[in-house]
């Protein structure tokens, strides 16, 4: 197999990552026989930098000739705290979910054993974790009707039946690949956009006789994932909520720098790590390179190679296991290793396999 690969680092630590991504990305193309060539673009608060727009034209052209996008992280504190900026590196990743159409955000919230001890849930709890959190991502609240000024704003969660069902024929999808237990999260005891999934949910619930369809509040949803996340095999919601809980689920297993996640829809499909651009950390070396390799894994497990993948995952288990991890995970005592140590173990282990 050829790929096309457009990289987009982004801002923050996301150049650090994404070589370590792209090191692991040509070692199994190479162990494997795939060839892969890559191509740059700017996204976020460095393409404002530099041509003032955060996701501009040519980046766009880009992803739409690749055959996938390897992206790492946007956002820059010079527009955090500045309420009139005009434009925002966040921008840019909205921009490209919409320009590119994809609509479904997959999210898999997996545990690692030797981390169990890390998770800020009791071991017994977490120990089997292992579910995938599916969000809307070109709808909702993100991009409803949304008007602003001095003593008024709003924003509109507005939802179509066609975005709503193809969304959910994702989440059905994985859960008929999985352990067949499909949980859809809405309020629908509050808002009309919610009642609409929950209609579609239960219409198309009776084409997946095989698959246990139950519904849950997101109040509740979000309680159950901490009392007991072994509940969850494939959970499916809207923007917003997906949002919320997603970064609720990333830390179960112990750190945000470990999970990984791919969206796709009708175009170029994009796979980045969840944790965002860890400003503070730049340039330090100190982050954690897995989300965005596991990205990689993720990334060839969609183009159907599932032994890159599993082997992908396989190096990663193997350096958590021998203690060859970023201070998010091994704290600040024993041995340190820096994200370019952890990502060149990792190129190692799979040149030596
Ligand atoms: C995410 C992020 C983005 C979102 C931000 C950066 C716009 O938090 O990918 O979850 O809210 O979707
Ligand atoms: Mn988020």
């Amino acid at each position: 197999m050829h790929l096309k690969i457009a990289v987009l680092p982004g801002d923050g630590i996301g150049p650090e990552i994404s070589v370590q991504g792209v090191d692991v990305m040509s070692a199994i193309c190479k162990k494997f026989g795939h060839t892969v060539e890559y191509e740059y673009g700017v996204v976020g608060a460095v393409a404002i930098d530099h041509v003032g727009d955060p996701f501009p034209p040519e980046t766009l052209q880009l992803c739409k000739n690749s055959d996938a996008v390897l992206f790492s992280a946007v956002g820059d504190p010079r527009f955090d705290n500045d309420p009139n900026a005009k434009v925002r590196p966040e921008q840019g990743l909205l921009a490209m979910r919409k320009q590119l159409g994809l609509y479904a955000n997959i999210r898999p919230v997996e545990t690692f054993k030797c981390l169990l001890h890390k998770s800020p849930l009791r071991p017994e709890i977490v120990d089997g974790a292992d579910f995938i959190c599916i969000r809307e991502l070109t709808g909702g609240m993100y991009f409803g009707e949304k008007y602003e000024d001095n003593d008024r704003a709003y924003d509109t969660n507005h939802y179509t039946r066609k975005e709503v069902e193809r969304i959910l024929r994702v989440a059905y999808d994985y859960a008929m690949r999985r352990r067949k237990h499909l949980t859809v999260v809405d309020k629908a005891n509050v808002l009309a956009s919610s009642r609409l999934w929950r209609k579609v949910a239960q219409e198309m619930e009776k084409e997946y006789p095989e698959v246990t369809t139950d519904y849950m509040y997101v109040d509740n949803a979000a309680m159950r994932m901490i009392q007991d996340p072994r509940f969850f095999d494939v959970m499916v919601t809207e923007n917003t909520f997906g949002d919320i809980l997603t970064d609720e689920g990333s830390v179960i297993s112990g750190s945000m720098g470990l999970l990984p996640s791919a969206s796709t829809g009708e175009s170029t499909p994009v796979f980045e790590p969840i944790h965002g651009s860890w400003p503070q950390a730049k340039g330090l070396n100190i982050a954690n390179p897995l989300a965005q390799i596991l990205s990689v894994a993720m990334l060839m497990e969609y183009f159907d190679c599932r032994a890159e993948g599993a082997l992908i995952r396989e190096a990663v288990n193997a350096s958590l296991s021998a203690g060859v991890a970023t201070p998010d995970i091994t704290g600040n005592k024993g041995r340190q290793f820096s994200t370019s140590d952890v990502g060149a173990w990792i190129v190692d282990y799979i040149n030596l396999k």
